[in-house]
C-alpha cells in the first residue's frame, strides 16, 4: 500500500469507530485511589526552590511567555527510547540508531551530557497533572490559599502522587519553573504526563476543557523557550490540541485498541510522529511471540510510517526492549539498546 491509501484506510476506519472509550487507567483495580479525601491544605515542611513561591497570600504573579515563533520538532521518522525511571543512567552513542530519548527531567547531569553530546533529540519528562511527593519542588505545592490545588491520590503504586488542579496559578507557576529548567538543561522538548485527570477519580472536578487549556499553557511556555511538546495519552482531547503539540507519546494504544485516534495527527500537512509503548500483557506476564507479533502488526496497520512502537521488557529481560519493524518485532535489544543503563536493575519497572 502506498502512503495516501494507508492514510485513507486509517481515516475510513477512524470514521467507523464508535466513541472512544474514556480511559480510566487509574480508577480500576489494582490502581484505585486509596486516599481520596480531598485535602484543603497540606502542612508543608519541605523547602520550595522556586522564587516567588510559596505565596501565603494567594497573590501569585504568573507572567505568561510571549507568543512562540520557532521551536524544535522531532523528525516524523524518528526512532525513540523512553527511560523514565528516575535513577536510571543513560548513555548514548552517535550510532545507536535512536533519534529521540524521553528521559526524566531529574536524570543525572552525566545522562544529559551524553545524550545531548551525541546530538539526540532529548525529551524531558515530568508529571504535569500530578504532584509527586519525592520531587525537589514538592514544597512549592498547595500554599495557594483559597483555591484547591490537590485532589485524590493516583492509586496503586502511585499512592504518593496526587492529581493537581491544572487551573491553579500556583500549579502553573511550578510547571513554568520546570519548563524553564528543561530549557536550561538543553532539552529539545517536554513530555508532560498525566494530562487525563478528567478520565479518573481526580477529586478536583477536572474536565476536558481544563486539560485543553492546560496543554495550551504548557505548549506556549515550552515553545516560546524553543522546545517542542508532546501530547501524552489524553486521546479524548487530541482533536482540540493538534496545533499545540509536536508529537504524541502513548502507552498501550494497541492494547486499548485506540491508536486510530491519532489519525488527525497523520492527516496534517506535516504529520506528527507518535511514540507508542506496549507493555507485556497486563503489565506483568511475559510477552509471547504471538502476542508481540500481533501488537506490532496492529501498530504498523494503524499509523506506519508515523507511529513507532516499542515493546517493553521483551521478551523476558526486565530492561530489554524490542522495536516493531515491517518484519515484526526486532530481536530483543538487551538493556533497551542503552549503552550504559547502570540503573537498570532486575525487578525494576522500566517506565
Ligand atoms: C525515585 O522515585 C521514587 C518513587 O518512584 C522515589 O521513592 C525516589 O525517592 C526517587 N529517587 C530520586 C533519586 O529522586
Ligand atoms: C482550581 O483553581 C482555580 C483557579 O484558582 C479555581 O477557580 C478553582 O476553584 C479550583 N478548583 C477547585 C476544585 O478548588
Ligand atoms: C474538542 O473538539 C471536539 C471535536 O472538534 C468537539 O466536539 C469538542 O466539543 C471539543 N471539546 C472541548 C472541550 O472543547
Ligand atoms: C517470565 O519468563 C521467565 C523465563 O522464562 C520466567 O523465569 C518467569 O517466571 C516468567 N515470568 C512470568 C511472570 O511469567
Amino acid at each position: 500500500m502506498n502512503l495516501p491509501s494507508i492514510l485513507l484506510a486509517a481515516l475510513l476506519s477512524s470514521s467507523l469507530t464508535t466513541a472512544l472509550n474514556l480511559r480510566k487507567r487509574y480508577d480500576e483495580a489494582p490502581f484505585k485511589p486509596t486516599k481520596c479525601a480531598v485535602k484543603a491544605k497540606v502542612t508543608q515542611t519541605a523547602a520550595c526552590p522556586i522564587s516567588g513561591l510559596p505565596d501565603s497570600t494567594g497573590g501569585i504573579t504568573l507572567t505568561i511567555a510571549p507568543e512562540p515563533t520557532s521551536w524544535s520538532k522531532p523528525s516524523p521518522s524518528s526512532l525513540f527510547q523512553v527511560v523514565l525511571q528516575n535513577n536510571t543512567e543513560v548513555r548514548a552513542s552517535v550510532d545507536d540508531g535512536i533519534d529521540v530519548y524521553d528521559i526524566d527531567i531529574d536524570s543525572s547531569a552525566a545522562t544529559f551530557a551524553s545524550l545531548i553530546g551525541a546530538g539526540k533529540y532529548v525529551v524531558c519528562y515530568f508529571s504535569a497533572g500530578t504532584m509527586e511527593t519525592w520531587r525537589s519542588d514538592f514544597g512549592c505545592f498547595n500554599h495557594n490559599l483559597g483555591a484547591q490545588d490537590l485532589g485524590c491520590d493516583v492509586g496503586g503504586p502511585w499512592a504518593n502522587e496526587f492529581w493537581v488542579n491544572t487551573s491553579s496559578t500556583e500549579v502553573r507557576k511550578i510547571m513554568q519553573a520546570r519548563i524553564q529548567r528543561a530549557a536550561d538543561l538543553g532539552c529539545s522538548a517536554i513530555d508532560p504526563d498525566n494530562m487525563d485527570g478528567y478520565g479518573n477519580q481526580n477529586g478536583i472536578g477536572a474536565t476536558e476543557e481544563d486539560s485543553i487549556s492546560y496543554v495550551k499553557f504548557l505548549s506556549r511556555e515550552a515553545r516560546s523557550r524553543g522546545m517542542g511538546i508532546s501530547l501524552k495519552n489524553a486521546l479524548e482531547i487530541l482533536p482540540n490540541v493538534t496545533s499545540d503539540v509536536d508529537f504524541g507519546v502513548n502507552e498501550q494504544c494497541n492494547e486499548y485498541d485506540e491508536c486510530d485516534s491519532y489519525t488527525p495527527f497523520w492527516a496534517l500537512p506535516t504529520p506528527l510522529p507518535v511514540f507508542n509503548i506496549e507493555y507485556p500483557p497486563h503489565n506483568k506476564d511475559n510477552w509471547t511471540e504471538k502476542y508481540a507479533e500481533k501488537s506490532c502488526d496492529e501498530s504498523l496497520d494503524w499509523g506506519y510510517p508515523y507511529m513507532f512502537t516499542d515493546l517493553k521488557n521483551y521478551p523476558t529481560v526486565t530492561c530489554a526492549v524490542s522495536r516493531c519493524t515491517e518484519d515484526g518485532p526486532s530481536p530483543a535489544v538487551p538493556n533497551g539498546g542503552l549503552v550504559i543503563p547502570s540503573g537498570c536493575v532486575d525487578g525494576m519497572q522500566y517506565n
